[in-house]
């Protein structure tokens, strides 16, 4: 099939490459730039396995074509935080235990990152409501729910990206 040229910002860093124009964003991700900490769940839009940020906005990449990211900006878990640290939302689900087997995480924790910069102090049923299209079988949510929460804390007491070396 033709390809097409797209240049897509990804993770601060402009990617030009040659997609087909049906290459779904996150086979642009993992395949092409090597970026597997998107997941791969349902593929139809329903588990958020593969949420990534566009402009800023948790997405599903799963259902938005490569073509349609031309000239925006995409952050994938691997751009949160710099290289060899966690952004406070992933020490919280890391204290909290906001996640076992970790095939929702990448996808909860950006969504939850989103929400908290729109909203820095969200009760209880505000994250309820950010992360409904983010499924996850192993924790039941309350520990979700409450890294969350505990993220909002830190990030308004000011808490930066930390390195990673200090909690392994
Ligand atoms: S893989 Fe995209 S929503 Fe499930
Ligand atoms: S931690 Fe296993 S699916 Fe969420």
């Amino acid at each position: 099939m033709a390809t097409v040229p797209v240049t897509v910002t990804v993770n601060g860093t402009e990617r030009t490459t040659e997609v087909e124009p049906r290459t779904l964003l996150v086979y642009f991700l993992r395949d092409q730039l090597g970026l597997t900490g998107t997941h791969i769940g349902c593929q139809t839009g329903q588990c958020g396995a593969c949420t990534v940020q566009l402009d800023g906005e948790a997405v599903k990449s799963c259902m938005v074509l490569t073509v349609q990211a031309e000239g925006h900006a995409v952050t994938t878990i691997e751009g949160l935080a710099p290289a060899g640290t966690l952004h406070p939302v992933q020490a919280a689900f890391w204290e909290e235990h906001g996640l076992q087997c970790g095939y929702c995480t990448p996808g909860m924790v950006l969504t939850a990152e989103a929400l908290l910069r729109d909203d820095p102090d969200p009760d209880d049923h505000t994250i309820r409501h950010a992360i409904e299209g983010n499924l996850c079988r192993c924790t039941g949510y309350q520990s979700v729910v409450q890294s969350v929460r505990v993220a909002a804390t830190r990030m308004a007491e000011g808490a930066q990206p930390e390195p990673l070396l200090r909690r392994s």
